[in-house]
């Protein structure tokens, strides 16, 4: 017992799990090489207004301390023209979903290792039932998939310093977008273009900025000048992984009333991740909330503001400071930390901190109830609400 209590590996414990972790490796990377027909890759949409639909994903890190379980069966659609917020503690896998849409997932000892992620294309048309044939990214080969990330699913990432190349100046990477994008397309179109593009997101001078190196300007400014990437090809889905954490409050509240505006005028959908539930307040439509890689309630922003129901979500919302909280208490904060997301148990993981739990919770993992068509929580203190209509 002694032993299991402790962090450390033997000698033995280590060599079995190295030895798991390169027969999963090699077993993933080879399925990955393998050809595939276009049938492989290809499904159908459940639903046709959705433009990403994720069911049951699952990805895994094989590390040198166990199985992460980093994304665990994380199922939610992103509709057309709208903005779905991805919220959760730091952890609790809301990068590794949104990787795991673009296939960057760091391989090869992190792996999608189950689940679907449909993409609606307009490029395969329907088939003999009438049903919208789309893109299934998690078998899609690599050399497909560059048909579609950067053109139609393109990702603003949650770092802006280290995600500029610092010894191209911005105009180079901003032509780089355009060349790949068309590959016949002349240097002065392109430069055009990129000036264009820094113009469209708020850049005053376009033609200095395109001139500079990353570190020649602001943190604003990079961010914008992402943005401006992520743009360039009127993309379908832009997935922004904390486009605003590194920006004060002024410049955070510009860059998403720009986000709001383009994705109105360009009529794409945004996959907003964030832990900031303001920011989500200001902009969403529709919430995902995020938990030790698991989703534990889903619903309209409205749902989720108004009437929260697992109690992470409540504790989330109370975390918050509002304008009519009393002053002189001190703000309240979820008690505890996220599990280690080695070897979870097959029971809720938030129980431990949860001030409502009860004797079903340390039994398994509670299912998706509905509430309603479009609320939707994982806790067993709804299901007995069930049970007892
Ligand atoms: N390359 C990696 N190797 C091993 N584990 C990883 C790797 N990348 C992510 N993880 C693990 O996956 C889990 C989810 O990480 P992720 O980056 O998705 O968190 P996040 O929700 O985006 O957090 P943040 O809000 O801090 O950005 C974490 O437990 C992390 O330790
Ligand atoms: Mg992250």
């Amino acid at each position: 017992m002694a032993k299991k209590a402790s962090n450390y590996l033997t000698l033995r414990e280590s060599r079995k799990i190295i030895s798991y972790n390169l027969k999963q490796m090699k077993y993933y990377e080879g399925l990955k090489r393998r050809k595939r027909s276009a049938e492989e890759y290809t499904t159908v949409m459940k639903d046709e207004n959705n433009l990403l639909e994720i069911e049951d994903l699952k990805t895994c890190f094989f590390t040198d301390s166990g199985t992460v379980m980093s994304v665990n069966g994380v199922s939610f659609n992103v509709p057309k023209n709208k903005v779905v917020g991805v919220v959760g503690e730091s952890g609790c896998g809301k990068s590794v979903t949104s990787l795991s849409v673009m296939q960057l997932v760091q391989a090869p000892q992190g792996q999608v290792v189950g689940g679907q992620i449909r993409f609606n294309t307009d490029a395969l048309g329907y088939d003999e039932e009438g049903r919208k044939i789309c893109y299934d990214i998690v078998q899609m080969p690599t050399r497909q998939m560059y048909s579609i990330r950067g053109k139609d699913i393109t990702m603003i990432f949650q770092e802006p310093m280290t995600s500029l190349n610092p010894v191209f100046t911005i105009g180079s990477q901003l032509d780089e977008v355009s060349f790949l994008l068309d590959p016949k397309i002349s240097k002065e179109a392109a430069k055009e273009k990129s000036i264009e593009m820094l113009r469209k997101v708020g850049i005053s001078m376009p033609e200095h900025t395109y001139t500079c190196y990353p570190h020649e300007l602001s943190g604003g400014m990079r961010q914008r000048v992402m943005i401006a990437m992520a743009l360039a090809g009127n993309p379908k889905l832009i997935i922004a992984d904390e486009p605003t954490t590194a920006l004060d409050v002024t410049i955070q509240a510009q860059i998403l009333e720009l986000l709001r505006e383009l994705q109105k005028s360009q009529g794409c959908s945004i996959m907003l991740i964030t832990h900031d539930l303001g920011v989500i307040a200001e902009m969403a439509d529709e919430v995902v909330i995020m938990y030790a890689g698991r989703i534990i309630e889903r619903g309209t922003a409205r749902e989720i503001f108004h009437n929260p129901l697992h109690p992470y979500t409540v504790g989330l919302q109370k975390s918050k400071p509002l304008i009519t909280s009393k002053t002189g208490e001190p703000l309240y904060s979820i008690p505890g930390q996220v599990p280690n997301p080695i070897n979870l148990p097959n029971s809720c993981y938030f129980k431990n901190r949860c001030e409502k739990c009860i004797a079903k919770c340390g039994g398994d993992y509670p299912p998706e109830i509905r509430v309603s068509d479009t609320h939707a929580v994982s806790c067993w203190l709804y299901q007995q609400g069930e049970d007892a209509e």
